[in-house]
């Protein structure tokens, strides 16, 4: 049976590649991701309290899940954490205290710039904890608070079912600072219902017939708070599988500078929900007046957007987990279009083990 699953687990089952296939596994794997013990977040939280600093690291995709969780840990529960690449340490090695908590991940476990990292953090005595997807992984062994993520086999280079099963680990912990993991998990559970919402025909053909609006080679993904992250991580996605400049900004950043990049027709995506609709529909004015095709995530439709992806209206507040699915699906589409096979992205290893 379990050499069954394995199979079935490395082969496309019908899709047509592994991305489409891990990006719709998502429904099956975010609820596994939360399988994580209570007890296990609480010794953790423990060793946080206890810390005078908390620093959350990672590479490529797992730096951007990592800063994401950050914002969770800050929004959420009041928590500091500094997000640090792994490949950036010694700039930061000097700030490193005993007792630090140290916050590290990555899909295969073995990336090693991250190893590195947490190596030289545990020679200054900081303790080490981890998401880590492969069981069984040289930074899990290494940890003192070694978390799986149970996303499964990934395949495809890019990082889709992995991400949110990382993110579903953050927004347990951030819930369980605050006592409230019980109903995390019930939510959490609850956004399986949501996932119909992307996956389903209609909205695939929508995200497909707008990679095609998109022809020239550069993509904008502005929001603010959560967004930010979620624009990151997008704007990661875009460019690793359809080789389209994509670059996520604060949409604070719009006036400051970014604006210059504005012309008629580049695109610009728009990240906005009930938070942050009337901030982001000024933004989103500023980039139409320069002539910019405006692409919103959004739960509510608004006259500005030449394009609309939707997101599922919901109260339930771990939705931020998936608000990263729509552009997983335009980067699909977009390598698609472009006659790229977004399993195997040119110049790229799905884990680098050199530094
Ligand atoms: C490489 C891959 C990225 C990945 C990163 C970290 O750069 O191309 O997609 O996010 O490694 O990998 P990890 O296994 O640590 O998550």
């Amino acid at each position: 049976q379990i050499l069954e699953r394995q199979e079935l687990e490395h082969s496309r089952e019908g899709f047509s590649h592994f991305m489409i296939k891990e990006i719709q596994q998502q429904w099956e794997t975010i609820p596994r991701a939360a399988a994580v013990e209570r007890q296990q977040l609480e010794a953790m939280i423990k060793a946080i309290n206890n810390a005078n600093n908390v620093f959350i690291t990672g590479a490529g995709a797992a730096f951007f899940i990592g800063e994401q969780i950050a914002a969770m840990l800050r929004e959420i529960a009041g928590i500091f954490a500094t997000p640090i690449p792994a490949y950036e340490s010694e700039s930061y090695l000097a700030s490193i205290e005993p007792n630090d908590v140290l916050i590290a991940i990555s899909q295969s476990g073995e990336t090693a710039d991250t190893l590195n990292f947490i190596e030289q953090a545990k020679r200054k005595r900081a303790l080490v904890a981890s998401v880590v997807n492969m069981p069984g992984a040289m930074l899990s062994r290494l940890s003192d608070f070694a978390f799986l993520s149970y996303a499964g086999p990934e395949v495809c280079v890019l990082s889709t079912k992995s991400s949110t099963s990382q993110l579903t680990f953050g927004y347990l912990l951030a819930k369980t600072v605050i006592h409230q993991y019980e109903s995390a998990k019930v939510e959490i559970e609850q956004l399986i219902h949501q996932l119909s919402h992307y996956f389903n025909d209609e909205n695939l053909q929508i995200i497909e017939s707008l990679a095609q609006k998109i022809t020239g080679d550069n993509v904008y993904l502005l929001g603010n708070r959560h967004f930010i992250g979620a624009g990151k991580i997008g704007a990661l996605n875009i460019k690793e599988a359809s080789y389209i400049h994509a670059e996520a900004f604060p949409a604070g950043e719009l006036k400051h500078g970014v604006i210059a990049l504005i012309e008629k027709g580049t695109p610009v995506i728009c990240f906005m929900d009930e938070t942050n609709a009337t901030y982001m529909t000024a933004i989103a004015s500023e980039v139409k007046a320069r002539g910019g095709m405006i692409i919103g995530i959004s739960q509510q439709p608004n006259e500005l957007f030449d394009y609309m992806l939707k997101l599922p209206v919901t109260d339930n507040s771990a939705s931020l987990i998936t608000h990263i699915i729509p552009c997983q699906l335009l980067a699909y589409y977009l390598a698609i279009q472009r006659g790229h096979n977004p399993d195997k992205p040119r110049n790229l290893a799905k884990s680098v083990t050199v530094i």
